[in-house]
């Protein structure tokens, strides 16, 4: 699967799952195996959408439309695939993303509205790729939400939606991850970060192989 075109992978879950923690960790252990590994993230992981990440996740909650902020993700994605993503697996790379498409079918597209089939438009439209690999760590929200206050931080924009969003996040990745369960593995985020990285790195493993 990583050969000539590289190896796509994300994290979802809600906020305060571990995505960060086990990004880190899973492109620290690949480097130490030797492959070539571009750890990003999103909202960001190119200078223009690093840039757009602050329009959308700082200031007044209220400053966009839902659907002027499904734009505004999109486009952010949009560049940080042209300048970022496809170039690193045109070369071959490992790309580890933390967070990606996923998220915005959950946070924008079910969380004022049913805005699903937007994004889905807008998904097929612009960005048109999935990835090959996608961890979803699985949490209980009020766990997660307090794992997430605990950061210090001007980024609350979604955290500050409350422990009923969180849920209805929870709830919503699981189903994702029914719906294209080819490229989705569900790992249990109440355990240990060790046990969860040692889970990980085996799956990834086996789709590098
Ligand atoms: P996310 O990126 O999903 O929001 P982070 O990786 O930033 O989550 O983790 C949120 C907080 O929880 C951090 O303070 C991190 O150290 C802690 N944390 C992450 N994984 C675990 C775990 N398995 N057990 C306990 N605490 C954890
Ligand atoms: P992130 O930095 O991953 O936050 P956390 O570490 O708390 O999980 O993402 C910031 C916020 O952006 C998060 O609350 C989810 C939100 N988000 C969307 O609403 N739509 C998107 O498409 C993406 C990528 C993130």
């Amino acid at each position: 699967m990583s050969g000539r075109h590289g190896l796509f992978l994300t994290f979802e879950g809600i906020d305060g799952s571990g995505k960060s923690t086990q990004a880190k960790r899973l492109a620290s252990a690949l480097q130490s195996a030797g492959h070539d590994v571009v750890l990003t993230r999103e909202p960001g992981g190119s200078p223009g959408a690093e840039e757009i990440r602050r329009l959308v996740l700082e200031g007044d909650p209220d400053r966009w439309s839902a659907e002027t902020e499904i734009l505004l993700f999109t486009a952010a994605r949009r560049d940080h695939l042209e300048r970022t993503i496809l170039p690193a697996l045109g070369a071959g790379k490992v790309v580890i993303c933390d967070r990606f498409a996923d998220s915005t079918r959950m946070y924008q597209g079910l969380s004022r509205g049913d805005l699903r089939p937007v994004v889905d438009q807008l998904h097929s439209l612009m960005i048109g790729r999935e990835p090959d690999l996608t961890l979803l760590i699985d949490m209980d929200p009020e766990i997660g939400l307090s794992r997430a206050k605990g950061r210090q931080g001007t980024e609350e924009r979604f955290e500050d939606f409350g422990v009923d969003l969180q849920r209805k996040m929870r709830t919503g990745f699981l189903s994702l991850a029914d719906e294209f369960s080819q490229r989705f593995r569900v790992i249990d985020g109440a355990q240990p970060m060790d046990a969860i990285a040692a889970e990980i790195l085996s799956l990834v493993t086996g789709a590098l192989e």
